[in-house]
């Protein structure tokens, strides 16, 4: 598929039929994860994939307490804002309370879960683009994907159902649910270029507007 329209369109997918995710569509988004760039090409990282539907089950437990804990603390005002308000943005906010609480609840009819670990990465950042080329690849094949780092709230049981070894130094990046959408593709709604980028000096505009997005 043309690159731009992946960019473009590869969106937070959260609501996914429980049709697996075949073999070969795992292994071409695996292989697109690890030739993703790192720092100094350490590779510092894990993958996990995750099919048995007990383990999901007991990864979508956590994940219920994890976001109902989410709207208590970090976004407790958004939320009280979303839901008392009639503006663009609380209605954009509701529009994903509304998805994430389908994920909550559907989580255990998820097909796959992709978990990225890294390890030693002081920046934090060598793993995102490799789980964005998976997520990319996903696409490609016509499977959507959105990316969770909410079970951070119960990282220690999350290892647990995982296995993962706990003095490694393994740290869990995220979790992403991968499946077929039950829904379309269409490109994401973003603050446009103008208003978040400026040119040489900070604050100084960028010199030229983008009212409507470039693709398609
Ligand atoms: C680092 C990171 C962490 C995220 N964590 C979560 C999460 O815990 N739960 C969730 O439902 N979505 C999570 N998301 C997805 C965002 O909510 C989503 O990308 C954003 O709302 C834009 O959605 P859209 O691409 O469909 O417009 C996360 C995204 C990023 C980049």
């Amino acid at each position: 598929m043309d690159l731009r329209e992946a960019l473009y369109t590869t969106r937070a997918m959260r609501r996914v039929k429980p049709d697996p995710v075949p073999v070969e569509v795992q292994a071409r988004l695996l292989d697109a994860a690890v030739r993703a760039p790192s720092g100094g090409n350490a590779q510092g990282w894990r993958f996990l994939l995750v099919d048995d539907k007990d383990q999901i089950a007991e990864i979508g437990a956590l994940y219920a307490e994890c976001i109902d804990m989410l709207w208590a603390t970090v976004y407790k005002d958004k939320a009280a804002y979303a839901e008392s308000s009639d503006d663009p943005e609380a209605k954009q906010f509701k529009k994903i309370m509304r998805s994430v609480t389908w994920a909550q609840e559907n989580f255990a009819t998820y097909p796959l879960l992709l978990f990225a670990f890294d390890q030693f990465d002081a920046s934090g950042g060598s793993i995102f683009p490799a789980v964005w080329s998976a997520m990319l690849s996903a696409r490609a094949d016509g499977v959507g994907s959105s990316l969770t780092s909410v079970l951070a709230f119960k990282n220690d049981e999350t290892l647990s159902v995982l296995g993962v070894p706990a003095d490694e130094g393994w740290r869990m990046s995220c979790c992403v649910p991968f499946g077929y959408p039950t829904g379309t593709w269409a490109v994401a709604a973003r603050r446009p270029v103008h208003e978040v980028s400026y040119r040489n000096t900070w604050g100084t505009p960028v010199g030229f507007e983008i009212d409507e997005p470039l693709w398609p």
